[in-house]
Formats: structure tokens, sequence, C-alpha cells
């Protein structure tokens, strides 16, 4: 068992939260660093310890890394949603670049030598390939996925200078809950696929939700004549603990002087809108009803990941990104904090 201590900037959020508790359960110390802006108090496992604070404070950051000796950062904080993003890029930039090269900066003071990012599948555009490798062009078409893609430049320039290794690591959509069952997906407003689907299908069932979810008893399906088999966009899903599981992996790599990485998290399985919504069906036992809507501008109509990289190189090998697992998780979660963390 290892005594090393981690920092997770932004733990108190959905993935975060997931990824501190397998370090933790891996013997690691971990300190999260986040200012709750979306994330949650009670997501954030007892046996870490929780700084509430801004991670472009680099007072603070200087302080963390003077009282502690931290051998790896995981940075999960950002603004995530990326239809909000094209209206506030000035926002988006400053919390996703500017604030991380603040953390970074402070990093490199302190020789911090190890560096993990939430990087997305937002970075490649509108894909050209049914199946998208690393060295799949990278063309972002909104504010959200320039923002990873400008931190994933200005890793590699670190790294370049500096004595930083780090992984990118580009997931696709992240999905499902802790099996155990202790932390969930609780985003508001949730924007999200699956959890639109369950917390609409608990509204349909007459179970009050948390308002600001924004989740109506129904489910909007954006464009139904996408060139995909149904019509409907084509995502490829991806259970948070495998994503946990990835992290662990991507810290054991780094540790062991490997290299940096930029590498894709997925399930290298796509599945339509559709298909999600049939799964979700037979998952709950009720049928939702459907809203079909325009298509949203910018929306790849398949994004599915080529997994062969992370595979090889980390080892990694995802247990839980089976739809029916990855909802059934969901489904649990949902039914039994309907109101999301906080149940007032
Ligand atoms: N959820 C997905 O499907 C998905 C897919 C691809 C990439 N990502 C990336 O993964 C990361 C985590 O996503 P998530 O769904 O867990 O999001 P989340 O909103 O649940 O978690 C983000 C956390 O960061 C914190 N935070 C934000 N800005 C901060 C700041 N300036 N200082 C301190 N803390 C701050 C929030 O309070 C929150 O706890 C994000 O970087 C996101 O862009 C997510």
């Amino acid at each position: 068992m290892s005594q090393e201590t981690l920092l997770v900037v932004g733990g108190a959020g959905y993935i975060g939260s997931h990824c501190t508790t397998l370090l933790l359960e891996h013997g690691y110390n971990a300190l999260v660093l986040d200012d709750l802006s979306t994330g949650h108090r009670e997501a954030v496992p007892e046996e870490a310890s929780l700084i509430i604070g801004d991670l472009g404070d680099a007072a603070l950051l200087n302080n963390i890394f003077e009282r502690h000796d931290i051998s790896a950062v995981f940075h999960f904080a950002a603004l995530a949603i990326v239809s909000e993003s094209p209206r506030q890029p000035l926002t988006y930039y400053e919390n996703n670049v500017a604030k991380t090269a603040v953390l970074l900066q402070a990093m490199a003071s302190h020789e911090v030598p190890c560096f993990i990012f939430s990087s997305t599948a937002a970075v490649y555009g509108e894909p050209s390939a049914d199946v998208l490798t690393e060295d799949h062009p990278t063309s972002p078409v909104n504010p959200y996925g320039r923002s990873k893609l400008m931190v994933e430049a200005m890793l590699s320039d670190a790294a370049e200078a500096l004595a930083l290794r780090y992984a990118s690591l580009r997931y696709f959509n992240a999905a499902g809950t802790d099996p155990s069952g202790r932390w969930g997906e609780d985003h508001r407003p949730e924007t999200h696929l699956i959890p639109r689907i369950l917390l609409g299908t608990l509204a349909h069932q007459g179970v009050a939700i948390h308002p600001a979810a924004d989740v109506p008893p129904w489910i909007e399906v954006y464009g139904t004549d996408y060139d995909t088999p149904d019509g409907t966009c084509v995502r490829d899903f991806i259970h948070v603990t495998d994503l946990a599981e990835a992290h662990l992996l991507a810290l054991r790599h780094l540790r062991q002087e490997g290299e940096s990485l930029v590498c894709n998290l997925g399930s290298e399985t796509g599945f339509s809108v559709r298909q999600v919504i049939e799964a979700a069906a037979r998952v709950t036992g009720t049928s939702l009803p459907v809203q079909e809507k325009p298509r949203r501008p910018n929306e790849p109509s398949r994004l599915v990941a080529s997994a062969a990289f992370s595979r090889r190189l980390l080892g990694w090998n995802p247990r839980f990104s089976d739809l029916e697992t990855i909802i059934q998780t969901s489904w649990e979660w949902h039914k039994a904090h309907p109101r999301g963390y906080a149940q007032s």
C-alpha cells in the first residue's frame, strides 16, 4: 500500500468523486480541492480532506504544495456544459485554461512531477472516421472543446520545458454510477442523456426530482435524420468506474517514469439515442414519452472511440461499460437520490 499524497482538483464532482474513492481504496492519501461550484460536499469521501477553494488561487495552491508532499495532481475541475460554452466563451477559457496555467505554474514551482488531465472527445470536432484513434485531426467546434485542446497544447509545451509528465485522458460519454451506490451523478442542470432519461422517468412516475436538474417528464431527441441506422446520433458510453480505473493506471504509468501520453477512454461501442432510450425502458420498466426536435448545431452524427492505445499502454480493461450495467447502476442511484446529493 502506498502512502503517497495526491491532489484531486474537482474531486467533489461526478467523475472526481469516483476517482478519489478508488485512489483511497488503493492506499493513497487524497486531498480534494474544489470550489463546489458544480460539485457537492457530500460527494467527497470522509477519508479525503476537502479544501474548498478556487484552482486559480495561486496563494492557496502554493500553500497546499508547501504543506503537503504531493506526488501527482488529478485535474477534473472545469466548466463542462458544451451548449453553454458558446454563450460564455471567456468564462470557459478563464476557468478551464487560464486557471489550469496557474495550477501548472504552482506545480512547477514545487516540482510536482505528474499531472492527469480530464480531456474530452470534444477535441475531435466533426469526425471524418467511424472510429476515432488519437491521431484523428483535432478540430473542436465549441469553446468547451477548444478550451480542453488548449490545455493539451499547454501540457505538451510545459512537459518540453519542465520536469513534468502528464496524461491527457480524452473521455467519451462518461455514464453510470458507483456499483456500490455510494456516489452518483448530480449535475444542475443535468445535460447528459442517460441521467436525463432516468430523472425524466422518475418525474414521469410522479417522483419529485431536484428542480435545478431542469429535466421534464419526457425526453427530447435532437435530430432524427442523421446518417445513422435509426437517424439519431450515436455515442460511446464509458462507465465512470472504468474511467476511475484508467486514472489509477495512468498514475502508475507516470510514477514508473512512463512517458507523457494522450489517450482515448471509451467503450469502443456506439449506441444511438433511440437505443439508449429503449435500453432504459427495459431497465426501468417505464416507457418515457419522446419529443422529437430538430438537430442542434455542431452535433456530430457519430462519436465512437478506439481505446486500443489505452488498453495496450495502460493495460486498461473496462469492466462495467456494457449499456445495461451503465443504466442499471445509474437507475439505482437516481431512484435512491431523486433530488441528488442534498435531499432538501
Ligand atoms: N461527464 C462527462 O461525460 C465528461 C466527458 C468528457 C470530459 N469530461 C471532463 O471531466 C471533468 C469532470 O467532469 P464531471 O462530469 O465530473 O464534472 P463536474 O461538474 O461534476 O465536476 C467538476 C468539478 O470541478 C469543480 N470546479 C469547477 N471549477 C472549479 C474551480 N475553478 N476551482 C475549483 N473547483 C472547480 C466543480 O465544483 C466540480 O466539483 C471535466 O473536466 C469535464 O470537462 C467530462
